[in-house]
């Protein structure tokens, strides 16, 4: 089978390495031979450096590259069965490209586009079989990253879908079928990871390596998510939000950042830039995230427990293997007494509103962490009128237990529980919509961004019902349309209380 690629460009390099890998025969388009000479050369050069590195063997290197043909003129494609379209992100060069392959490829051909951004349908508009037409979505780097998604428009047959990803799988890679929509799977439900941090930001909730610190340490993401956004490019971000926001018709749910826009608006694009968030020029100094300091006080002796404490009962057991004295209550609502303090877990309402309601001046909340027990970073707010000795003795304790302390701004859901639950929510959207399964779309975010947890499964495991009553509390604390809850997540919490 010949598989033709128009683009010869960082994704069509890459996507006729992965099917070239597999013995595939690869016909390797674009605009000039000087171009498609440069890919190639780059191509062989990263492939003579594993060998190099004794990860492939020369023959290897040798068979993948002796699989790959050059072809300037696109009438040289009339025998492949499949092309797929890897060209610039414009969507009448993408469509005037569609309409020159369906005059020379067979009719049983199938065009595949790698578009980040455009629907499937809408660029299938001017073809004459909109039915062999679909979206095949590598990540980049290509070669690497296993995830496909597989999206279908309104006219895509569905053995066309099957076989794409049917192929995808020889390919070695792991294909998910996702129903054309805005931003598909990734680029869509990864909106709030970025969204909430740069909404922290902009609130001064705490600072760039703060809040990059605690999504990396305390809840396992590879990269902190205003880092990620240097390594994309803060232009690129942006515009993969303004088109989503826009796709959805201004909905508030994908508002833009006012502040990512005035750092494009200045030039300050990220690393490609030399500076973003983080400033990569020779010689900046390091940002580094401000932690507590314990006072020179240990830490108390003894502590109460009221009520369950859920998952951050972890810290209750290693505060017994420090010596620490507890004593257990039950209660309906759940919280650690330490001296005049009441630490407990956030619920998506501010430390403020919970002191007013619980008539405990002294109310500190602690953020989400992925395992309380191993953790080396908990993030803390503490309410408006608390008195000062509240957060130290709650800084005291936790560093009992060894862990590191951030102070954030009071703020509802503080920083890694409103994350989690706004792509939980994200994800419930998409599955609600019926763009993809809601197993696909953990999947998609595990492989395709490298996710610590599919958002799914984590709101199962959170509770279906604590992730819906953390997003009411936010929506009611901000007032702001972004935090409605999706509808999914609401039957999904029912589901789960008759389980
Ligand atoms: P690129 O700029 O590296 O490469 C594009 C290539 O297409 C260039 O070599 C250019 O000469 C060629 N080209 C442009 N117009 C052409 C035409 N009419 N006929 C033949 N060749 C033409 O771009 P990149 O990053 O490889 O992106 C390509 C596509 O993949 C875009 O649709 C992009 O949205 C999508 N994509 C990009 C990802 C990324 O991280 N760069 C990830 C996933 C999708």
């Amino acid at each position: 089978m010949s598989v033709a690629i128009i683009g010869a460009g960082v994704m069509g390099a890459g996507i006729a390495q992965v099917a070239a890998s597999k013995g595939y025969q690869v016909k390797l388009s674009d605009r000039s031979q000087v171009i498609l000479d440069k890919a190639y050369s780059d191509l062989s050069a990263s492939l003579q450096a594993r060998v190099t590195k004794g990860k492939i063997s020369r023959q290897d290197m040798l068979s993948l590259l002796g699989n790959i043909e050059l072809v300037v003129d696109i009438n040289e494609l009339a025998d492949c069965s499949l092309a797929i379209e890897v060209i610039v992100e414009n969507i009448e060069v993408k469509q005037s490209l569609f309409k020159q392959l369906e005059s020379i490829l067979a009719t049983d051909a199938i065009i595949a586009t790698n578009t980040s951004s455009f629907s499937i349908s809408a660029l299938a508009r001017t073809l004459e079989h909109p039915e062999r037409f679909i979206g095949m979505h590598f990540f980049n780097p290509a070669p690497i990253l296993k995830l496909v998604e597989v999206i279908s428009g309104l006219k895509t047959d569905s053995q066309v879908a099957h076989a794409i990803a049917e192929l995808a799988e020889h390919w070695g890679k792991q294909p998910v079928h996702v129903t054309s929509s805005p931003g598909f799977i990734v680029n869509r439900v990864a909106r709030p990871y970025y969204a909430e941090a740069l909404k922290s930001l902009q609130e001064k909730v705490a600072s760039v390596a703060c809040i990059d610190t605690i999504m990396r340490d305390s809840m396992g993401f590879k990269l902190g998510p205003l880092q990620l956004i240097d390594l994309i490019g803060l232009d690129i971000n942006q515009a993969a939000t303004e088109s989503i926001y826009n796709a959805y018709f201004q909905d508030r749910r994908f508002s833009p950042s006012v502040l990512l826009k005035d750092m494009v608006d200045s030039g300050l694009l990220g690393r490609k830039s030399g500076q973003g968030f983080y400033d990569y020029s020779d010689g900046a100094s390091q940002q580094k995230a401000c932690y507590l300091d314990p006072s020179q006080n240990s830490g108390p002796l003894k502590i109460t427990v009221f009520g369950d404490l859920g998952p951050a009962q972890a810290l209750v057991e290693l505060a017994q293997a420090k010596q620490i004295e507890v004593s257990q209550v039950a209660n309906e609502r759940a919280f650690i007494e330490i001296g005049d303090t009441q630490l407990q877990m956030s619920n998506g309402l501010t430390a403020s509103e919970l002191a007013a309601s619980n008539g405990h001046k002294n109310t500190v909340l602690f953020d989400l962490v992925s395992d309380y027990k191993t953790t080396p970073v908990i993030a803390i707010s503490s309410a408006i009128n608390a008195d000062p000795s509240s957060v130290k003795q709650v800084v005291d304790f936790l560093h009992q237990l060894e862990k590191k302390v951030i102070l954030l701004k009071d703020v509802p859901g503080l920083l890694v529980l409103r994350t989690m639950c706004m792509l939980a929510n994200e994800a419930a959207d998409t599955a609600n919509q019926g763009i993809a399964e809601a197993t696909s779309i953990d999947l998609a975010m595990k492989l395709g961004v490298a996710y610590p947890i599919g958002p799914i499964e984590w709101a199962e495991s959170f509770g279906f019902n604590n992730t819906v009553s953390v997003l009411h509390n936010i929506h009611s604390s901000y007032g702001e349309e972004r935090y409605r809850c999706s509808p999914w997540l609401k039957t999904q919490a029912i589901r789960q209380s008759f389980a």
